[in-house]
């Protein structure tokens, strides 16, 4: 069935007003007197229509919640020194492995649904809250079919090395080793798309990532890095060396390491939402992140840590007003660069032939105002796959 959308607006395409999609594809772009023969149309009201957002790092499967640790935190005590003291992610870790997989399935899909109606078209999801074999599975089994269910398209990442399992205290360097025995199986069982770690002195450090890397790259399967977010540790450089598809966080990052990833095509993707929640004061370099040319993406980070986020586009005004970046640089951040972070840069977040037919039709005068709101929902429709959301 082929679609013609017309009386729309494309930001930086002034002579465009039609988009003609035919299944899940975009076919045409250009002005509607020179548009093929469509099935049918549909008239847009002249909204400025942007590609679906692409939330490029979340860990929206998870059990429990930690807002215990959001009243310490404003006690004053410190994300390390919960984490220390048996909270953070091994809290969330007991909670996940205490709940069946329907019960995670069910909390999960509540909080896509509202990344969706914020105009979200495509989500990575982390597992990492399971850390161990049964329960990995299971979070990356809810992932594959919160993908099958909902209409968004859905990417799996295994997050094994997120923190050290209480089954491996003091062995973490067995713990690598299972790390790297597990990812063929879950390879194999086609559970997931990327490999993922944290690389920080409360996790893991670079030469262990390293080695994760060589397991992930002899399954040809891609990696991105949880990489100075707390502090400096060379992350960026461990994520480079492997042509990570990303870095994340980065509010430590320096110059060397900014190189290292302009070389190596690594997209930066920064997380104002986790930034702000831990009251972080240093900031992600955004500068030399401009000057080398590294794309930046921004991601919501949803998690019940760090980054209790359900808005993309608050992700987007957070980047602009902590992070000065331009709000034409957050849209970027959620499309074309979001893609590039998971490795879809040939077919998702931008409008042209041959893209993915996901797209968002906003109606606001100016299309700053996507990111200028705070919170709410702006008017919009959503059409995912070549397909008008019925609303
Ligand atoms: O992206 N940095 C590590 N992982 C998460 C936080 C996980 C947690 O505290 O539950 C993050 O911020
Ligand atoms: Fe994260």
């Amino acid at each position: 069935m082929s679609t013609l959308w017309h009386n729309l607006r494309l930001i930086n395409q002034p002579d465009v007003d039609a988009i003609v999609s035919d299944g899940a594809s975009i076919v045409w772009v250009g002005e509607q007197t020179a548009a093929p023969d469509c099935d049918q149309t549909v008239d847009l009201g002249n909204a400025w229509v942007t590609p679906g957002f692409i939330d490029c790092h979340t860990h929206v499967v998870f059990g429990g919640e930690r807002a215990h640790e959001f009243d310490l935190r404003l006690q004053g005590k410190s994300y390390a020194e919960i984490a220390a003291s048996g909270g953070g992610i091994a809290s969330t870790m007991q909670a996940t492995r205490q709940s069946d997989e329907q019960t995670l399935y069910k909390l999960a899909r509540r909080r896509i649904e509202q990344l969706i109606a914020d105009g979200v078209t495509t989500i990575e999801i982390k597992s990492g809250y399971g850390l161990d074999e049964l329960s990995e599975t299971k979070m990356l089994r809810v992932i594959r079919q919160l993908g099958e269910d909902l209409p968004v398209t859905i990417l799996s990442t295994a997050l094994l090395a997120h923190s050290l399992p209480p089954e491996y205290a003091d062995d973490q360097a067995g713990y690598v080793h299972w790390v790297c025995q597990m990812l063929p199986k879950l390879h194999k069982e086609g559970l997931i798309d990327a490999v993922d770690a944290f690389c920080e002195h409360l996790a893991f450090s670079p030469e262990q990532v390293a080695q994760i890397f060589d397991c992930a790259g002899r399954l040809y399967l891609p990696v991105k890095l949880h990489a100075e977010q707390l502090s400096l540790q060379g992350g960026a450089q461990v994520a480079a060396r492997f042509h990570a598809l990303s870095a994340d966080h980065l509010e430590y990052l320096d110059e060397a390491g900014v190189i290292a990833m302009a070389k190596a095509g690594t997209v930066a993707v920064l997380l104002p939402g986790a930034f702000y929640f831990l009251r972080e004061t240093q900031y992600p370099p955004v500068n030399l992140l401009r000057r080398y040319q590294v794309p930046i993406a921004i991601a919501s980070d949803c998690n019940p840590g760090t980054s209790p986020v359900l808005s993309l586009r608050l992700m987007m005004n957070m980047a602009c007003t902590l992070f000065r970046l331009t709000p034409s640089e957050a849209l970027a951040g959620v499309t074309t660069n979001a893609a590039k972070a998971l490795g879809l840069q040939n077919t998702h977040g931008q409008i042209a032939p041959g893209f993915c037919a996901d797209m968002i039709a906003w109606q606001v005068d100016d299309p700053a105002e996507i990111c200028y709101w705070l919170g709410g929902q702006l008017p919009h429709q959503r059409i995912y796959q070549g397909e008008l959301d019925a609303s």
